[in-house]
């Protein structure tokens, strides 16, 4: 069974509540069932982590190492500018997707930059809780290659 780590950073607890004309009306919870119904049809192993924290989420993807097969990734606003983040997941060296539920290439200019991107696999943007969806697609589908 292929073992798969999701982590979402700051502000994502805040789903539900925060910018729904930008992320939707669902909360972290909802989102987080959508997944694990997905996981569940894919035969995965998941788990879910969400901190605002940059330290807690580097402690996370570390403790990945040895442990999963696989990471999909949002970071939130770590994702502009973490380099930590990023050392940390070219660190473990685990399959890793970034995901984003807006469409970062469509607002303002400082979100278009992604310092995650280049030590992931692939990024998926824009398409709600199915950037996550697809985002575990992709991962299954990598590990029969
Ligand atoms: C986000 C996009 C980021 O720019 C923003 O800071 C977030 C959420 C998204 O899922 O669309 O917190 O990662």
């Amino acid at each position: 069974m292929m073992r798969i780590q999701v982590i979402n950073g700051a502000n994502l607890n805040m789903l539900g509540i925060r910018e729904p004309d930008i992320y939707g009306n669902l909360t972290l919870d909802q989102i987080n069932e959508k997944i694990a119904r997905k996981g569940g049809e894919l035969d995965l192993n998941l788990d879910f982590f969400q901190s605002n924290h940059e330290g807690d989420i580097i402690d996370k993807i570390h403790d990945c190492y040895g442990k999963k097969d696989g990471i999909v990734i949002n970071p939130g606003a770590f994702t502009h500018y973490s380099i930590a983040i990023r050392d940390a997941i070219a660190a473990v060296g685990i399959p890793t997707v970034e995901v984003h539920l807006s469409d970062i290439n469509n607002r303002e200019d400082f979100r278009k930059i992604s310092v995650i991107k280049s030590v992931c696999l692939k990024q998926l943007w824009g398409k709600g809780v199915n950037s996550y969806i697809e985002a575990l697609e992709f991962l299954v589908n990598e590990s029969k290659k």
